[in-house]
């Protein structure tokens, strides 16, 4: 299932996320008595994490919500590169269980460390962690998470955690999620704002063929649901 939903502008684009993000969250926590939410990098989701951050701190029981990162730049823990740090600057206050990549080592030991993290998830029949809700950005060529077109990241693989090299976005050393970590999200919902994103949101939409475009669809024929959310200036 997809839906997406266009707005004026970008606070309301924010503000729908953050009360749509709680809704998918509260639900999880009363049916498992846990949940897990996949943040998202990159700057779109920033205004999202403020209101959830100001406006939502009371609105479920935060120390029942697991958050990890989609993705995350090699380097400096602290540094300005990097997403977790981007986010839990924002976001910290909640009270979430959090699992935070060592993202200031190699991306191979990263990647395994990350991986070896995530195995406390809770499982899905399949095995595979279940992601009740992941955060996706995407960019003008179509990438999302940290995997992008035509590169090593898209090669099939049955990690859940992918080290990545010579990122066509800096920084050039990253770890990601990988597609197949996907077939656990139960929701995704993709923040996109900008012209510069029309294109590969339309790719995306269309045919899959793009990382982005390739995710959504994972997602949807393992019966998650796609949400897009998009600015005016994004949309069609
Ligand atoms: C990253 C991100 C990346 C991001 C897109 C969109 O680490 O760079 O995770 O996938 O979501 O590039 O970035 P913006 O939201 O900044 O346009």
């Amino acid at each position: 299932m997809s839906d997406t939903r266009v707005f004026g502008d970008v606070n309301l684009l924010a503000k729908a996320a953050a009360r749509q993000t709680v809704e998918i969250l509260k639900a999880a926590v009363e049916e498992y008595d846990n949940a897990v939410w996949v943040l998202a990098g990159g700057s779109t989701p920033l205004p999202a994490y403020e209101i959830i951050a100001k406006d939502y701190i009371d609105a479920l029981d935060w120390t029942k919500v697991t958050t990890i990162i989609g993705d995350e730049r090699v380097g400096p823990l602290d540094g300005p590169d990097n997403n977790w740090h981007a986010a839990n600057q924002i976001i910290g206050n909640l009270p979430t269980i959090k699992l935070r990549p060592l993202s200031d080592q190699t991306a191979e030991n990263a990647a395994s460390n990350y991986a070896m993290q995530l195995a406390s998830l809770p499982k899905l029949e399949n095995g595979l962690p279940r992601l009740d809700l992941v955060w996706l950005g995407i960019g003008t060529d179509g990438h999302t998470l940290s995997i992008f077109p035509g590169h090593a990241s898209l090669q099939p693989t049955s990690d859940l955690v992918i080290p990545v090299h010579d990122s066509p976005k800096p920084p050039a050393d990253r770890i990601s999620l990988s597609l197949r970590a996907l077939q656990g999200a139960a929701h995704v919902m993709f923040l996109a704002t900008g012209a510069d994103k029309k294109e590969a949101i339309i790719t995306a939409q269309a045919n899959g063929h793009s990382p982005a475009g390739l995710a959504a669809t994972i997602v949807e024929t393992h019966d998650g649901s796609v949400h897009w959310l998009i600015d005016a200036e994004a949309a069609n």
